[in-house]
């Protein structure tokens, strides 16, 4: 269905758990997080009614997120019900590879379409730096595992922080030019976590141009420009939600693990869903999705407003 300003909302970002086997800096704490009480989180069942519901008012794609979803008990169980709910034709999830070995075929059994992966770095040092976590070898694994495993498509998703990972951008570059798999470069977000992070740790995409002026402009996908190099077999997305202002374009909503709706990721406003059912379920996220505000204010150098960090929330 369309939102209060023409957009048609279309996609649903579901987060199945706020808890990670990682602790990137920019999204957790050291010491990890509050977790969660397991009542507080929505059970499958629940989360199988909500998403229905989220369909019967237009979703046709969901994406499957954290925290880390693959650390989430049922997971595959979550992603069958997701595939198989009438008017979902796309399933993408989003990990940080670590479980892929793991779980690569059950996924795609279970009817996942695509898979992204989280991974900034590749260069042992700073991928610990940044994740507080020695697992650079059993991400690149899970890597493999998925561009073996016969997804429609691999993605690999990078945030850029300034001074700690630009050589990434060469890095992942050069995976383009000899693996089927898409990478995106992220702007990083001031929210949670890296809020009142210094400036020069928030670099505009379009570093990657400046550093890659051979990358040619072959459309957009979404909120994503999408580039590939001459010689490239995959593309490359610049993905700026600072620096362009791509919220006139922005097709999602977000759920969170213990069952909010958010109608913007920026946003302090969250609508309760858990208890609701049948058609005053349904019509409560009619409602959020008709009134998803217009823009962010975080190009205006304002901090997102939302009142979690990206772990609860699922990117
Ligand atoms: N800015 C941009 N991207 C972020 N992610 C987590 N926190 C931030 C942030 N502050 C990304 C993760 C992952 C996705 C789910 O969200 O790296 O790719
Ligand atoms: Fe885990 Fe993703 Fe947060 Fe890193 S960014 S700590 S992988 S949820």
């Amino acid at each position: 269905m369309k939102d209060g300003f023409g957009r048609d909302i279309v996609y649903l970002r579901l987060s199945v758990t706020d808890r990670c086997n990682l602790r990137c800096v920019y999204c957790m704490p050291e010491s990890g997080i509050r977790k969660l009480r397991h009542e507080d989180i929505l059970s499958i069942e629940e989360i199988d009614e909500i998403v229905k519901a989220t369909a019967a008012c237009g979703i046709s794609k969901v994406r499957i997120t954290g925290g880390e979803p693959l650390v989430r008990r049922g997971i595959i169980d979550i992603c069958r019900r997701v595939a198989e709910t009438p008017g979902i034709n796309e399933v993408c999830l989003t990990t940080n590879g670590i479980l892929l070995p793991k779980y690569a075929d059950e996924l795609i059994q279970a009817g996942v379409n695509r898979i992204n992966i989280s991974l900034d770095s590749l260069d042992a040092v700073t991928y610990n730096k940044i994740t507080r976590f020695n697992g650079l070898d059993d991400a690149l694994i899970g890597l493999n595992t998925a561009i073996k495993a016969g997804f429609d498509a691999v993605k690999i998703n990078t945030v850029l922080i300034g001074g700690i990972n630009e050589e990434s951008i060469y890095d992942m570059l050069a995976l383009t030019r000899k693996y089927k798999v898409d990478v995106r470069f992220i702007e990083l977000m001031p929210i949670g976590e890296c809020a009142d992070w210094s400036e020069e740790k928030f670099i505009n995409a379009s570093r990657v141009l400046q550093l890659s002026p051979e990358l040619r402009e072959i459309g957009t996908d979404g909120v994503t420009k999408l580039y590939m190099l001459p010689d490239g077999l995959s593309t490359v997305g610049l993905i700026s939600p600072i620096s362009s202002h791509f919220c006139p374009s922005c097709n999602k909503i977000r759920i969170t693990s213990d069952g909010t709706l958010k109608p913007c990721l920026h946003s302090a406003e969250e609508i309760k869903l858990r208890g609701l059912h049948g058609a005053e379920l349904e019509q409560t996220i009619r409602d959020a999705i008709y009134g998803k505000p217009k823009k962010h204010g975080l190009d205006d150098g304002s901090h997102s407003d939302a009142i979690r960090n990206m772990n609860a929330i699922g990117g």
